[in-house]
């Protein structure tokens, strides 16, 4: 069902198909690669990546002495965390012959020891101890060119990308919720999305397709306050009910390109915290991280609280469908009931380091 859906339907009668698949099925087709789908160039997806700080791993999914290669920015990386707990990522290849140090290394201290002939590096690069040799070539006791900053909040390691190697601008933010004994640990949600991370982001201001991909009865409307990298969006949702109208908020926040959380607040509690971390041009991986209190209010805000859980990921499913096979358009032609996608695209540009504020031709 899964294969068969996205070869052989259009997107939307997928998007149809969606609601007719079992859990199982759905859970893979989140996952799965999309047949013969063109390249990120004929899909005009070869643009560069925008810089900022971007989640890799949950922090339990790396235990103290443990590596771990990654795959993110067309790169490959490898992830380790020291004896003393602090985390540290480096370009995967070694700088002596080549290896990838996240198959087969290992950590040593607080170093990160080589699988091919035992080179040891600090998070810098900087290589301190070759175990068979009397002194270290010179130009490995200075960093690596290139550096991928790194720190831990809201029970995720974060990263810095910048293609210029600019050190972080910014720092991530913090969320109390993720850490309260009060609010349940996460519960994630996963999707491989074949396609670009900005058309992903403007999808929040893209008021016209809430309707059309996503059938709301009306097109929402929402405060928008755009702040330097801070981007935010406060939707009302309450409820006119028998017993009077219940409050409900919805705030979206983005802090540049790979910070996006969402606080559902009001009749019931939730946070949602958006792992969204490209792998190449035309790869995204996404993870929501989503935490509620305990104990919500009443059993009715328990079920909405569950609720929202289940309607951000449906529209992400549908969402999908569209990201991955759309192509970026450097000069769309936009409507006027679009919403701000033009203001968003104004937003979304500070984050290219190598357009420089100027529109790509
Ligand atoms: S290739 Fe890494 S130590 Fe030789
Ligand atoms: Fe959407």
């Amino acid at each position: 069902m899964a294969d068969d859906a996205a070869t052989i339907l259009s997107p939307v009668a997928v998007a149809t198909a969606l609601s007719e698949m079992s859990r199982e099925e759905r859970l893979r087709w989140r996952m799965a690669d999309v047949p013969g789908r063109p390249s990120a160039a004929d899909r005009n997806l070869d643009i560069p990546f925008p810089f900022g700080w971007f989640p890799a791993l949950l922090s339990e999914e790396l235990a103290v002495g443990q590596l771990r290669p990654l795959r993110y920015f067309g790169s490959d990386l490898v992830v380790w965390r020291g004896e003393d707990g602090t985390v540290h990522m480096l370009d995967a290849h070694c700088r002596h012959l080549g290896a990838h140090m996240g198959h087969g290394g290992r950590v040593s201290g607080n170093l990160l020891e080589c699988p091919f002939h035992a080179w040891r590096y600090d998070g810098e690069g900087v290589v301190h101890e070759i175990p068979y040799a009397e002194r270290v070539p010179p130009r490995l006791t200075r960093p690596c060119d290139r550096q991928w900053p790194v720190v831990e909040a809201n029970r995720l390691i974060w990263f810095w990308y910048h293609p210029h190697g600019a050190a972080p601008m910014w720092d991530v933010e913090v969320f109390p919720e993720a850490t309260n004994p009060d609010w349940t640990d996460y519960e994630i949600h996963e999707w491989r999305v074949f396609g670009s991370l900005q058309n992903m982001a403007e999808n929040a201001v893209d008021v016209a397709h809430f309707h059309y991909v996503h059938g709301t009865a009306t097109f929402p409307t929402s405060e928008m306050i755009w702040d330097g990298v801070l981007r935010t969006s406060i939707i009302d949702a309450g409820l006119d009910t028998p017993q009077g109208r219940m409050e409900a908020r919805v705030y979206s926040k983005m802090i540049g390109p790979g910070q996006s959380s969402t606080r559902f607040t009001g009749i019931a509690e939730t946070l949602l915290i958006a792992a969204v971390t490209p792998v190449e041009k035309d790869e995204v991986r996404v993870r929501f991280c989503f935490t509620q209190p305990r104990n919500q209010a009443s059993p009715i805000a328990a079920m909405m609280a569950q609720g929202f859980i289940h309607e951000v990921c449906r529209q992400l499913d549908q969402d999908k469908v569209i990201w991955d096979r759309q192509r970026y358009l450097d000069k769309p032609i936009i409507c006027d009931g679009d919403g701000p996608i033009l203001r968003f695209r104004q937003y979304y540009r500070q984050f290219y380091a190598e357009w420089a504020g100027a529109r790509k031709e």
